[in-house]
């Protein structure tokens, strides 16, 4: 009798698991929100982690405290097959050597300014110029290449680590000790949340951005062209031949920047040279407030990226300086276009560019912003 029962219990569990697994087939596990974290090696005499954040639907984010790196970025497929989507290495030796800001943690000023030069309350400064004759991404050493310090947290609906970095007056040009917050948070939802904030001493500039390459077919796995792209943006700023901003803003509308409805990245970027990498003014650029400002699908995996920010501008990027040159993960190479970048951001050069929205913080100011990348899968398509 007491067999009887146990095989009775012993089916009806399976056949729970059984039912669950076809209802859910995102969900991989009956794991709860997890955090994880362990040695990655050091830099600068400081060590660096890596946090493995897996929340109960099995999706799994790694990060490093070095760079606020996203080095890892796993979700399901329409079949729940996990597959990592974000472009990155195995070693820190490897992002130590060389990388093109491969997940990372971009600033002071994340984008391009003219020339390395920009004046503020009638004072002209000078920052490091590391992109031909200009500045970019903070300069030779940004937040991208520092050591942050890292606080990890978990709740029940969600996990996270708190990165902070005190920039201090002077580094890379940029006046005024910065202190700098970010906070990665994974969510039940499927939700990678990045909170930015920042306070500063003296009035300065802040553009701050995350830098993920993308392949929603998986990290080396292929270009991303035949990814299905929307932005919700109706104007671009067009740029001159070293990626600066002529100061106008041109309408998409029948252009080859047009992603207002969704279609493949790959239809008409041969009529951009060298690829896009270019930013969007989001449609309500002035509203700050949190709103769905990009959607892409991959056809094959179904797996759905939604982007959604406060800021009033993003840079599409699509891998064009990828040239095989670089192995990563799983010694996969990576060729041109075979990630994307959706950098919520600033536009290029608003600190030389009176009519752009203003990236000046003063003192007693706090700058504050959200970006959410949300994972779905089950798109078929568009
Ligand atoms: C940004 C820039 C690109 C390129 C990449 C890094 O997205 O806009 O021009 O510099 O970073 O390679």
């Amino acid at each position: 009798m007491k067999n009887k029962i146990a095989q009775l219990f012993f089916l009806a569990l399976i056949s729970t698991i059984f039912f669950d697994c076809q209802n859910n087939p995102g969900k991989q596990t009956n794991e709860k929100m997890n955090i994880k974290k362990n040695l990655y090696g050091d830099v600068d005499g400081k060590k660096v982690f890596q946090f493995t954040l897996t929340n109960e639907n099995g999706m799994i984010v790694k990060l490093i405290n070095y760079g606020g790196i996203v080095t890892h970025l796993l979700t399901p497929d329409k079949e729940g097959k996990l597959e990592d989507v974000v472009l990155g290495f195995d070693s820190l030796q490897q992002y130590l050597d060389e990388t093109p800001y491969f997940g990372a943690i971009v600033g002071r000023y994340g984008n391009r300014i003219a020339k390395g030069k920009f004046e503020l309350d009638g004072k002209t400064h000078q920052l490091a110029t590391n992109n031909g004759p200009n500045h970019l991404h903070g300069g030779v050493k940004g937040f991208d290449k520092v050591v942050w310090d890292a606080d990890d947290f978990i709740f029940p609906d969600r996990a996270g680590v708190i990165l902070t970095y005190l920039s201090k007056d002077g580094e890379e040009g940029y006046p005024g000790n910065l202190a700098v917050k970010v906070t990665y948070t994974l969510t039940n939802d499927n939700e990678l949340k990045i909170d930015y904030e920042a306070t500063t001493d003296k009035p300065t500039i802040v553009n701050l951005t995350h830098h993920s390459y993308f392949n929603l077919e998986g990290q080396g796995n292929g270009n991303i062209l035949d990814h299905q792209l929307q932005l919700m943006a109706n104007r671009y700023v067009p740029v001159d031949e070293t990626l600066i901003p002529t100061g106008e803003l041109h309408s998409v509308q029948g252009s080859a920047m047009d992603f207002t409805a969704p279609h493949s990245i790959g239809s008409r970027i041969a009529e951009v040279e060298g690829g896009y990498d270019h930013t969007w003014e989001l449609d309500n650029f002035n509203s700050e407030k949190m709103r769905l400002v990009a959607r892409v699908t991959s056809p094959e995996s179904g797996r759905v990226m939604e982007v959604y920010t406060d800021q009033p501008g993003i840079q599409f990027y699509t891998g064009n300086f990828l040239d095989g040159s670089l192995s990563g993960k799983g010694g996969k190479v990576y060729h041109k276009h075979y990630g994307f970048c959706l950098e919520t951001q600033h536009y290029p050069d608003s600190p030389n560019q009176p009519n752009f929205p203003s990236v000046v913080l003063r003192p007693g100011e706090k700058y504050e912003t959200q970006t959410v990348y949300k994972f779905e899968s089950g798109g078929e398509g568009l």
